[in-house]
């Protein structure tokens, strides 16, 4: 890894694995553009999302677990008034959304961070910031053992509730239906938050979406994604 110590420090924020993937290595190109986007659109750890710079009209909508950041070019493409909060533990995806953005002259109207959404939700975001968060294709953790990393739990569903003005939406899209069942089960019973599609509902999938990775993996495999649809009541 070529980026400095100091740059890491601020931005490069851990090493932690995702769903069986090791933080990998960013080429030269990827490299440069983290160099000189990071400081402008970068949420280090020290800073609240308050201050970074949104305009105080706009809409902020988050997007968790944002891979290689094909969705967030989407949102902010469809979205031209909202600004988005990209969070995304695996550096390569960092990197590569990063590429994406700017290629697509809308980067400056994102937000990133490599934190956890935990961490990020707990510590960065204030209560009632967010008008909305999109959660697309979590790890599943298939085996029992491992159902506690799954990321949507009670507690966690509870922190997004809080960090949701009233009125905002949560949307989610999983392409394993055991863990589109997890999750729906888990946000259905959590305070605050109504199912658009009613109890045990998914909604239809939104038109014109744009298809992420792991949603299009889902087809090749013969796998239909479901969505969710909650509000904050
Ligand atoms: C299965 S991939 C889906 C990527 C993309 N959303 C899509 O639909 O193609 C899940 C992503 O969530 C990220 N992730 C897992 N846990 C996370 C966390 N706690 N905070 C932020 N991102 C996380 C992973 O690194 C991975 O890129």
């Amino acid at each position: 890894m070529r980026l400095s110590a100091a740059f890491r420090e601020q931005f490069i924020q851990h090493e932690m694995r995702t769903h069986g993937r090791k933080n990998g290595f960013v080429t030269a190109g990827q490299e440069a553009r983290l160099l000189k986007w990071l400081p402008k659109i970068g949420l280090p750890k020290a800073k609240t999302l308050a201050m970074a710079n949104i305009p105080q009209d706009s809409p902020i909508v988050l997007e968790i677990g944002f891979g290689n950041g094909d969705f967030l070019v989407h949102l902010a493409e469809k979205h031209p008034d909202w600004t988005l909060l990209g969070i995304e533990i695996y550096l390569p995806g960092v990197a590569k959304a990063v590429g994406r953005l700017e290629d697509a002259g809308v980067i400056e109207r994102v937000r990133i961070t490599q934190l956890p959404a935990q961490y990020v939700l707990t510590h960065q975001v204030a209560e009632s910031q967010l008008d909305g968060v999109f959660i697309n294709h979590p790890d599943p953790w298939p085996k029992a053992r491992h159902h506690k990393r799954r990321i949507i739990q009670k507690d966690f569903a509870l922190l997004l509730v809080s960090r949701l003005k009233p009125g905002g939406f949560l949307k989610l899209a999983s392409d394993i239906p055991e863990l589109a069942e997890w999750m729906r089960d888990i946000l259905d019973h959590t305070e605050g938050l109504t199912n658009v599609a009613g109890d045990a509902g998914y909604v239809p999938r939104d038109e014109g979406r744009v298809m992420t990775k792991f949603e299009e993996r889902g087809l090749k495999a013969g796998r239909k994604s479901l969505f969710l649809h909650y509000v904050k009541v």
